[in-house]
Parts: structure tokens; sequence; C-alpha cells
């Protein structure tokens, strides 16, 4: 299985993410074989989003969400009240979320321990900046993002997370990770998510490549098989560039199943 998830960012309104919906839903209209498809729009789109998502192949994520159940935090969202609009997936600890508005690695962990805690499926979100790589910190930073992040976090049987590799300098610079840089640090993810949780049954984890994903270098990533999927922003609010993403994981699916 392979899984797509697809961040609309701010980039949609209400009106646009239904006709988004729909369309991403017609991208896999008529396969035999079809990925995980998890579709994030902006928060005033769920609620709409979901009647075109229920009973389909896709589902339903959120772009952030808070870390208490309840409370005086104005303008936040609680896990409590994304799975009351059939949210299942929340992407956490966004670079876009850490930079521009200050999440700390604490408040990633926080987030994380929640969202389990309400059976959602946390997308974490890690990866260097260009200078940390330059610097030869890559590994470093990642493997100090998800000691963090993971700190005191127990999955249950049933439970799932996602690790999306996002290098800073891949996002939206349509320069992606090279298939090399990618496999490298999957590999190396893998390697500290093994150390962090020994017993973790296969599926339980998986790690998706993001950063210039389109529907040109897509197959290349997804052909791995140490590569889950792929979180895909800017393409995942084109249609034509969307159904190729897609189009290149169910050819990687259907390989699979030679
Ligand atoms: P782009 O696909 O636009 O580079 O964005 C990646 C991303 O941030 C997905 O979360």
């Amino acid at each position: 299985m392979k899984t797509i998830i697809a961040n609309w960012k701010m980039r949609v309104g209400v009106r646009e993410s239904v006709a988004l919906a729909r369309g991403t839903l017609l991208t896999v209209r008529g396969s035999k074989v079809i990925p995980e498809i998890v579709v994030c729009p902006p928060f005033v789109a769920l609620g709409e989003v979901r009647k075109v998502v229920a009973r389909s192949a896709a589902s339903l994520g959120a772009q952030n969400m808070h870390s208490e159940d309840s409370g005086a935090f104005t303008g936040e969202t609680s896990a409590r009240m994304l799975t009351e609009v059939g949210v299942s997936h929340v992407i956490i600890g966004h670079s876009e979320r850490r930079q521009v508005f200050g999440e700390t690695d604490e408040m990633v962990n926080a987030k994380v321990r929640q969202a389990l805690a309400n059976q959602l499926i946390p997308i974490l979100c890690v990866g260097e900046t260009a200078e940390q790589r330059d610097a030869d910190q890559a590994r470093d930073v990642v493997r100090d993002q998800l000691g963090a992040a993971l700190s005191d976090v127990r999955l249950r049987g049933g439970s799932k997370l996602l690790v999306a590799y996002e290098p800073l300098w891949a996002i939206g610079t349509g320069r992606s990770a090279s298939l090399e840089e990618a496999l490298a640090m999957h590999e190396y993810i893998h390697a500290v998510l093994n150390g962090v949780f020994p017993d973790a049954p296969k599926g339980q984890l998986d790690v998706l490549y993001g950063g210039s994903v389109t529907g040109e270098n897509a197959y290349q990533f997804m052909r791995e098989k140490l590569i889950g999927g792929v979180l895909v922003g800017g393409a995942s609010v084109k249609l034509n560039q969307f159904r190729e993403v897609v189009n290149a994981a169910i050819e990687v699916m259907e390989g699979l199943q030679e």
C-alpha cells in the first residue's frame, strides 16, 4: 500500500476544497488498486469535504491541532473536535508550523500524544534546513526532532504513526530531494523508529517523502519499498498534477501485486 497525503495548506476556500475533493476522488475511479489518499483541507472546509469523501476510499486529514482537550485557547481546534467532523489523520509539526508559528519540539510531542490518545493518525513532519544539510547535520537534526516528538509516545495495537521526511529546502522550491538523499534519510528514520518502537508490527509505522513532489518525480520515490508514500503540497491543488501522482502510486502498487 502506498499513501498519498494532499496538504492543501491555506490555498483553497470551502467551495474550491469541495471541487478539489471531488476531482481527487475521480483520480482513482475505475482503478482496481487504490492507494490510501488523505486530503487535508483548511479547517473551515473539513465539514463540507467530509460529505464528499464519506464512503469513498479517501480519508480526511487536518493540517494541525491543539494538544489540550478543551479550554480558553482562542482560535485553536482540539483532537476531539477533529474526530467529530470525521477526521482520521492530522499533520503535526509541519515546518511551516514550526518556523512561522513557533511550534517547539515540546508542543509537537504533546500534539502527537494527544492525537494518538484520540485515535487520530499523526503525520509527524521532520526535516532539516539547507544550512543544516550543508553543515552535515541533517541526520542529527532529524534524529533530535524524532526523539523529542516521540518522547513518551506509546503505540497501542491498532494505532498508527506516519512520519513525513520533508527537507525544508525542498518545500515549495521545485527542487525535490534526490532519490539518493531521500532514500538515505528514509533508511535512517526507519532505524531511529525501530529503536524507539522495537516491537511495532509491520504496517504500524510508515515513512513518507515530501518536498516538491510532482507528477514527474512521484514514481521514482514511491517505487522504493522504504518510501511508504508522499506528502504533496503544491501539486495536490492542481488536479492534473495530482492525478499523475496518484497514477504513479497505482502503477507501483500494480507492480507489487505481480
Ligand atoms: P510542496 O509539495 O509544495 O513542496 O510542499 C510540500 C509540503 O509542505 C507538504 O506538506
